[in-house]
């Protein structure tokens, strides 16, 4: 017999949760500042909001922290000076790992390790692109080792100063120097599946070149465009800067072994320097709000439309404590104190705290979103694709499907839909949560009402 909550959830879920494709948003939480809120607040605060994915620049045991059981995803980083020792060898790797990340996983959803930032664009003596390489893969060795290499991805960001040059966009290629160091993390990414991360910033393009460049070509708009001699029409500049990376990526020779671009950081500031006319309130809440819809589409460049492109805005505050001119303390869409320093809507339509976002405002309702969602088999899925995605998960995907065996709590009603759906909600919630991993080729649905029956549990992360 077949429980009947069982048949009503699918149905209910067409009605009530049709299921926008809505890609996560990042933001990157940078704490350069002595007036930013304990971790602790941050992490309520963004839990009501539509950001699901958290990067930040160290390993800060607080912020690990808070963000146990919140649903938001966390890349962390190694600092570039502790890159060298790291590069040294697997203990110094695997002693880093133990003690700063390992002991709040799973409970904080890590995603990925960011080993340096800009380490191969940043001045210093310490600084040699052969460690950063051996740093990778020290720590992808850990990771290995583990058990813990498709959950937790190794990468490094990189500056748009990478490039020899990024204009027109399909010819660009990596500068001279850097290309040994490039192919190495390029064969790397691709290998084990873990994407290229850039930073990009048409602010600066703009402020250093304002007669030049039209300002809504920079700040994401709908520009008359620039025409690639491939024939590609670019409207914006950040789309420009990202095929260039495309590019430089694809002439390396890798072929059809693809690696993901994503946008690491990006943004706009609302304050600068006296002669810096760029930088207001007005063109930061302009490009980050774009930035932000954008993150939430699923749209690609013009060289490969519908490869989406994951976004982590710059910055979650601004932190008063950074060197550098004004714009660098001045990237935030916070204040220290939690107030917007513009208004950008980032309220989420599955958050019930529903609507404005701030500090002290409904941080009660804020956990509801948290843990609470699972991926099920769509209604009405071929057999043959069921079938093919569960043979999947409990192999090759790790799920652990005792439970949907002869034996199991979850056999019961002994139909390819059910057992599908949840090896599919194990395989999602055990990495991570992201919403491709519950695409299945179409074939998954998130739902936020627990599909447990009876003495059938759908796991949780
Ligand atoms: C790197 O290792 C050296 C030698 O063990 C040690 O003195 C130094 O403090 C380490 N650096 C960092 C950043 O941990
Ligand atoms: C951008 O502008 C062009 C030309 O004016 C127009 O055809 C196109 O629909 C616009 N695209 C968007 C996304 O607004
Ligand atoms: C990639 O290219 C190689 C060699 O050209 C080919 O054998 C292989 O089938 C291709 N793989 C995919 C996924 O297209």
């Amino acid at each position: 017999m077949v429980p009947t909550q069982l048949l009503a959830l699918p149905l209910l879920l067409l009605l009530l949760c049709p299921f926008p494709r809505v890609s996560a948003v990042g933001i990157n939480y940078g704490t350069l500042g002595n007036n930013l809120p304990p971790p602790k607040k941050v992490a309520q605060l963004l839990q009501s909001t539509l950001i699901e994915k958290v990067k930040i620049y160290d390993t800060n045991p607080e912020i690990l922290e808070a963000f146990s059981n919140t649903g938001i995803d966390l890349i962390v980083a190694v600092e570039n000076y502790h890159v060298s020792n790291i590069s040294r060898d697997s203990s110094t790797a695997d002693e880093w790992f133990a003690t700063r990340v390992l002991p709040f996983i799973p409970a904080t959803s890590i995603v990925a390790i960011a080993v340096g930032n800009e380490y191969l664009t940043t001045d210093g003596d310490q600084l040699d692109p052969k460690e950063l390489v051996q740093a990778i893969q020290n720590l992808h060795a850990v990771l290995v080792s583990r058990g813990l290499d498709r959950k937790i991805k190794v990468t490094t960001p990189h500056s748009m100063a990478v490039l020899a040059s990024s204009f027109p966009p399909s010819a660009s290629t990596f500068a001279t120097n850097l290309m040994p160091t490039m192919t190495d993390i390029v064969g790397f990414l691709a290998d084990t599946g873990a994407p290229f991360m850039v930073n990009a910033y048409p602010y600066f393009a703009y402020r250093d070149n304002p007669g030049k460049i039209d300002l809504e070509y920079a700040l994401l708009g709908n520009a008359t465009g620039v025409r690639d001699p491939k024939g590609y029409v670019y409207n914006n500049m950040l789309d420009a800067q990202i095929d260039a990376v495309r590019s430089a990526i694809s002439a390396l020779g890798f072929g059809n072994r693809t690696v993901e671009i994503m946008l690491s950081e990006s943004g706009w500031p609302s304050k600068g320097d006296t002669s810096d006319h760029a930088a207001t309130p007005e063109h930061a809440k302009t490009y980050n709000t774009r930035l932000i819809e954008r993150a939430q589409s699923n749209k690609g460049t013009p060289m490969k439309p519908k490869d989406k492109v994951e976004v982590f805005v710059f910055a979650l505050f601004n932190e008063n404590k950074k060197n550098g001119g004004v714009s660098e303390r001045n990237f935030g869409i916070f204040n220290g104190d939690g107030s917007k320093v513009y208004e950008v809507d980032l309220s989420c339509q599955f958050c019930s705290s529903g609507g404005t976002v701030g500090f002290g405002e409904k941080l009660s309702n804020a956990a509801a979103r948290g843990p609470s969602v699972w991926c099920v088999a769509k209604p009405h899925t071929d057999d043959k694709v069921l079938q093919a995605v569960l043979d999947f998960c409990c192999g090759p995907g790790g799920v652990d499907c005792r439970e949907i065996y002869d034996s199991g709590d979850c056999f019961q009603p002994n139909k390819l839909h059910a057992h599908a759906s949840y090896a599919m909600n194990a395989y999602y919630q055990m990495h991570g949560r992201n919403y491709w991993n519950c695409d299945f080729k179409g074939s998954g649905l998130v739902t936020f009402s627990d599909p447990s029956y009876g003495t059938c549990r759908y796991p949780q992360q």
